[in-house]
């Protein structure tokens, strides 16, 4: 049986990740370690209620004492640190967060699995040995490249070059994670992938944010032209990819998850209107669209090169971006609560500082 400690796993793509993990394998223990932000909802675990395999520990992954004693607690085989402050526009206004938990929380649980993992008597001698089976998955993002003209993919050797504070936190991240692979031979992965969507994004990220605006007849605000151009990845295939990485990549190396499905946001904004003013009300089209100002220092194109990952793992996205988006919006139709839950009170004020000034 294997033990995983998954962090952030109350978030979009952490929980989708629990679920998926809970689902496939029987023989297998979780410890969900989520500081409970913002972003990090219960509700998205409600259908693992009781399964003894899940254990869910309320946590900040900065904690030294806490991550420590969880490590003595449970031998832990995998950790896959999904934990993060994860939204560009919140980074511009405060970045400090970013550091903390992004940069800080990365290298307290590197430190924390370095500690447990390592076969007592090793640090003394010139190799630093881990218990077998071992390994650190850090999930990153394609934003820590930075941005492309338009033409041209982000493969592993792209240099990093990080523009929102966001970014650079995962940049941080991302070398430290190879400074102790580098350093202490942790074994350790990153994976980088592209822009995620399906069940439980938070309604502060773009689909979410437009499908729930076009349904309750708000503006839907584009930043400058709408033309910038993301990569998306539906968030069931980003999971086999982890767990691919996890059982068969080689420790040290990066992997870029992306299924080469670009699309402007302009293009979003309009499908999103017209699945719903088809499907749902027909009072809906696009004169809600409302070009605003942009984003500070926006990413004009971000692209994908999965080559590596398919060649070496034999990972494809299996999921069509127009299948994937119609899931997706039925999903958030018919779990309606659910946004209402999420969107009440400090959502509100959120969207009013960011949107309501315009
Ligand atoms: P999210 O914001 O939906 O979830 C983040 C989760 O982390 C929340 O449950 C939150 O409570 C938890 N968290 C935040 N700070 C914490 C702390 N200090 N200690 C413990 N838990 C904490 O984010 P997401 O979209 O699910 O992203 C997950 C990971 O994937 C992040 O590392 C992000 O950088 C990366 N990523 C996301 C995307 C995307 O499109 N969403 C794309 C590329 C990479
Ligand atoms: P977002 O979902 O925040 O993801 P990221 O910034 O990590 O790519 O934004 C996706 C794209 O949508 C990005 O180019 C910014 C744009 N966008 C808008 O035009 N309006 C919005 O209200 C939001 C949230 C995003």
């Amino acid at each position: 049986m294997r033990t995983y400690l998954v962090t952030g796993g109350a978030g979009f793509i952490g929980s989708n990740y629990v679920l998926q993990l809970l689902q496939k394998d029987a023989e297998v223990l979780v410890l969900n370690v989520d500081k409970l932000t913002y972003a990090g909802n219960l509700e998205n675990l409600r259908a693992i209620e009781g399964d003894k395999r899940h254990v869910f520990v309320q946590a900040d992954i900065c904690d030294p004492v806490r991550i420590a004693e969880l490590f003595a607690s449970y031998d832990i085989d995998y950790v896959v640190n999904f934990a993060a402050e994860s939204h560009v526009d919140r980074s511009i206004s405060d970045p400090q967060i970013f550091t903390q938990t992004n940069v800080l929380g990365t290298v307290n649980l590197l430190q924390c699995a370095r500690e447990a993992w390592q076969v007592v008597g090793s640090a003394a001698s010139a190799d630093d040995r881990y218990r077998p089976g071992v390994r650190y998955l850090q999930v990153s993002t394609d934003e820590v490249y930075g941005s492309l003209g338009p033409e041209g993919f982000f493969t592993e050797q792209t240099p990093l070059d990080p523009h929102s504070p966001y970014a650079a936190s995962k940049a941080a991240a991302d070398l430290f994670v190879k400074a102790f692979g580098d350093t202490y031979r942790l074994p350790v992965n990153i994976t980088r992938c592209s822009n995620n969507y399906g069940p439980f994004q938070f309604p502060e990220k773009l689909i979410p944010l437009m499908l729930n605006n076009a349904l309750h007849h708000q503006a839907l605000p584009v930043y400058g032209d709408g033309m910038q151009v993301r990569d998306w990845l539906y968030v069931e295939d980003h999971c086999k990819a982890i767990d691919l990485v996890l059982e068969g990549g080689v420790p040290g190396e990066v992997y870029n998850i992306g299924g080469h499905n670009e699309r402007t946001n302009i293009q979003i904004v309009k499908g999103i209107l017209s699945y719903v003013g088809e499907k749902v009300d027909r009072s809906v089209d696009e004169r809600l669209i409302e070009h605003v100002t942009d984003r500070k220092g926006h990413d004009r194109r971000y692209g994908i090169d999965p080559t590596k990952i398919g060649e070496a793992l034999g990972w494809r996205p299996q999921t069509a971006f127009e299948d994937g988006i119609v899931r997706t919006i039925q999903w958030y139709l018919d779990n309606q609560d659910w946004v209402a839950g999420v969107t009440s009170g400090a959502y509100r004020d959120y969207y009013k500082r960011m949107y309501g000034a315009r």
